[in-house]
């Protein structure tokens, strides 16, 4: 089994070349699916969660080749088989999205309940909403989602929860619906654009994206395309949250500072210089940390998948800070790891983290519960005091391209390792 072995105590220093945005590459490849003509998409992260959805696909009889190592094609103009039940969809959450973009080009779609990461009850009752809105039935039966419908016709939608993967999944079963679907109450996230300007690349109509209101016109058909998926939010600001909490100074490169400004804004509250340049965001941590409040929010509020970075960051800031969480119910589940290491912190309410600052991470022996958590236990135990091992990285694996590599190259001393033998040599070797 593989797992991280790390020596914490040096400052990160260098230059990251963030990839492509995962979250943004699911829904777009389920989107291809929705043209007979070729689609190639380009800047796909190189990780575990794009095998999966690209296998499922090509379980549907579609075409899909990796022209490169972050260049994908798809034609789907040979789908056969509108059932997707591969094993891999149960532990991703893209996969649902399948469901609204074969719904609106086949009308119909049977797509295996999503998995991902266990953060919460993660309900899909919006997009079952919205595709019923349309004119779809929708039942859930031996553990699929089947979704048909005689034909699409555009309607008026609200959401009553701001959800990214209902606004994803209702814009592309409306793409193909006859006349116009307004959705109300939209999620806002660069993902949920992203998805927009790639359907429009292929003849779509959608106006709004990135606003409350999206307004889809439908059309009969789409076209291939050549399409370049937007860097990955997260990514960057999961390094720029390293820099921040082991005292360094790392330019975060290919990113859209614009999509980073809510993690920018919290990092200059708590004591960091930050400099923007058009595609880059240079983090230096020179001064002590300081203690702050902050609430998850849809976007362009704080992101739910920045929460776990920004409290390892509090939990060595001076004084007490207030992380709350509200989007998803269960996501404070690596906290308990994060005490191993010396943290002072306390969840109340399921929800609420009291955070008082303590002055450093000793190094400790520790399980990744999930993807983002997993990469703020990396950060953690990168400015630890002496050794930690993280094991289960699979799932940081899942959404961050050559983790352990692009921190190596900020002189990390990190390495990838599968026995005992392997710690030992790591251990002999940094000294
Ligand atoms: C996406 O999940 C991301 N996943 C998540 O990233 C991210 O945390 C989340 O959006 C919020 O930004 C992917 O894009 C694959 P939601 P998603 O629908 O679409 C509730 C990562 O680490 N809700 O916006 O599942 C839901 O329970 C992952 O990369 C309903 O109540 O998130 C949650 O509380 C983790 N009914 C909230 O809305 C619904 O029908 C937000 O969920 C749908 C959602």
């Amino acid at each position: 089994m593989e797992e991280y072995v790390i020596k914490g105590g040096n400052p990160l220093v260098g230059d990251v070349e963030i990839a492509g945005a995962k979250n943004a590459a699911l829904p777009v490849f389920a989107a291809a699916t929705m043209t007979d003509e070729t689609v190639y998409i380009d800047n796909i992260p190189d990780v575990r969660d794009m095998d999966v959805m690209l296998e499922a696909i090509a379980s549907t009889g579609a075409t899909v080749k990796r022209v490169s190592r972050h260049k994908v094609l798809i034609n789907a103009g040979n789908i056969n088989n509108l059932t997707v039940e591969h094993e891999g969809c149960k532990k991703i959450r893209g996969s649902y999205y399948l469901l609204g973009a074969f719904l609106g080009k086949y009308k119909q779609a049977e797509v295996v309940l999503p998995g991902g990461c266990d953060i919460g009850s993660r309900a899909v009752d919006q997009h079952i909403k919205g595709f019923r809105a349309l004119g779809a039935e929708v039942m859930i039966e031996h553990g699929l989602i089947k979704a048909r419908a005689e034909r699409l016709r555009g309607s008026h939608i609200y959401m009553d929860k701001v959800s990214v993967g209902a606004t994803i999944n209702v814009m592309m079963a409306a793409t193909m619906a006859e006349g116009m679907t307004i959705i109300e109450n939209c999620a806002k996230e660069p993902h949920v654009v992203d998805v927009a300007s790639f359907l429009n690349s292929c003849g779509a109509n959608i106006r709004g994206a990135g606003t409350d209101v999206i307004k889809i016109r439908g059309v009969e058909r789409l076209h291939g395309t050549d399409y370049t998926i937007i860097p990955d939010q997260i990514e960057a600001g999961t390094f720029m949250f390293a820099a921040a909490v082991t005292k360094g100074d790392v330019t975060v490169k290919n990113v859209i500072p614009k999509h980073l400004e809510s993690i920018t804004a919290k990092l200059l509250e708590i004591g960091c210089e930050v400099e923007e340049a058009d595609d880059c965001i240079r983090v230096v941590a020179s001064k002590p940390l300081a203690h702050t409040q902050v609430r998850t929010l849809p976007y362009p509020g704080f992101p739910t998948d920045m929460q776990p970075q920004m409290t390892v960051a509090l939990a060595l800031a001076k004084g007490t800070s207030i992380v709350t969480e509200s989007v998803f119910e269960n996501r404070f589940k690596y906290v308990d790891e994060l005490i191993r290491m010396g943290a002072d912190v306390k969840v109340e309410g399921g929800d609420t983290a009291i955070i008082d600052g303590v002055d450093k991470y000793t190094g400790a022996s520790i399980t990744v519960p999930d993807l983002r958590a997993g990469a703020a236990l990396v950060i953690a135990a990168l400015a630890a005091e002496g050794y930690s091992t993280v094991d289960d990285i699979k799932y940081i694996e899942r959404g961050y391209e050559d983790f352990h590599i692009k921190l190596q190259n900020l002189g990390a001393q990190i390495e990838m390792v599968e026995t005992d033998k392997d710690v030992q040599k790591f251990k002999l070797k940094v000294g």
